[in-house]
């Protein structure tokens, strides 16, 4: 088949159905502690379902450059265990109700408990990871927590205030990207494929990566939480500036700056409303500035994998960027 035709969501899904099965299982039998809370909490979260992204990503990687063992289950099991050991202490620190559509799991079992559970299922996933016996396996996954780490401890720091565009890009890496960045880094550990040829897969999960936070924090501002099954409006009551905020505050009226520093200060919407900030955004077309940023990292995360051969594969990995940016969820 051409890599012209971008391939359906229903061509992508039909081609990793069998192996995104075999992944669940393999999270599922993973997942399974002696101590009931932590398997309790780890299956509450992976029966709430998710989009799979990660593992999906991992597929795709390996499999477009011709690897075709057990290992990339193994690692697409491994990739989602750490999101979701992310997902964990993610909603503790932000203090989420929901997630997934449903009470998210610190609501359920307190921070204590899920605060050990993740830990846990982290170490669980590098635990598997090992099985691989691969040490550049281990070191991008090394690597990667201490970005995610640092990305969040950094984003503590800039809570409450204005962040410039770089601090911004700086933090989605560290928290977001980076994970995209490493998923598409393992398919070609896996391939035996190294050099500019990793790199660039790499290059693809980066940019891609980048554009999956910058629709995250634009569906914050915009979706609702029924459709989104995590709170909204959380980035703006945390003190969070996400990429449409950082431009409206560059670009907007000095009452406009003021009234989204208001919030951000207080961390709620008490003085100035969620809707009034809706407002100041849309003067400022805020909104279509932060989805253009998305559109452009997703052309960027296209344009790396233009030398991959031709498969079907291929064209589902050129088909994600476009389902990244389209998302409602
Ligand atoms: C949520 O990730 C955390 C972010 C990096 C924005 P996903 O949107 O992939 O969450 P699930 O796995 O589909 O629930
Ligand atoms: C995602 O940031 C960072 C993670 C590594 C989980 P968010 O805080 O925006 O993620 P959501 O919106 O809660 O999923
Ligand atoms: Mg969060
Ligand atoms: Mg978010």
């Amino acid at each position: 088949m051409s890599t012209t035709t971008i391939a359906t969501a229903k061509e992508v899904f039909d081609l990793l159905h069998d192996d995104l099965r075999a992944i669940e299982r393999e999270f599922g039998n993973d997942a399974v502690s002696s101590v009931k809370a932590i398997t309790e909490i780890s299956d509450y979260l992976r029966e709430g379902g998710g989009k799979r992204i990660r593992p999906s990503l991992l597929l795709l990687s390996a499999k477009s450059q011709g690897y075709s063992g057990h290992g990339a289950v193994r690692l697409g099991a491994v990739v989602e265990m750490v999101h979701t050991a992310t997902l964990v202490h993610d909603d503790i620190i932000d203090a989420a109700d929901t997630r997934r559509g449903r009470p998210s799991a610190n609501t359920t079992w307190g921070n204590a408990k899920c605060v050990l559970a993740g830990d846990w299922l982290y170490m669980q996933a590098f635990r598997v990871a090992l099985e691989e016996r691969n040490f550049r396996v281990l070191d991008l996954l090394i690597g990667l927590t201490q970005q995610m780490v640092e990305g969040e401890l950094l984003q503590m720091e800039t809570l409450g205030r204005a962040v410039t565009e770089q601090e911004y890009y700086d933090l989605i890496y560290r928290k977001t990207a980076c994970l995209f960045e490493v998923t598409m880094r393992l398919g070609s550990v896996l391939a035996q494929v190294s050099g500019e040829a990793e790199d660039l897969m790499g290059e693809y999960g980066h940019a891609l990566g980048m554009a999956f936070q910058i629709v995250d924090d634009v569906l914050d501002l915009t979706a609702t939480e029924e459709v989104l099954g995590k709170p909204v409006a959380s980035d703006l009551r945390e003190g969070k500036a996400t990429l449409a905020v950082v431009h409206a505050l560059e670009h907007g009226s000095a009452p406009e700056r003021e009234a989204i520093l208001t919030v951000l200060t207080d961390q709620n919407f008490e003085r100035v409303t969620h809707d009034e900030i809706l407002a100041v955004l849309a003067r400022n077309q805020s909104v279509d500035y932060a989805m253009s940023a998305a559109f452009r990292h997703a052309d960027r995360a296209r344009h790396a994998i233009a030398s991959l051969p031709d498969s079907d594969f291929k064209r589902a990995l050129l088909w994600v960027p476009d389902f990244v940016v389209a998302r409602e969820k």
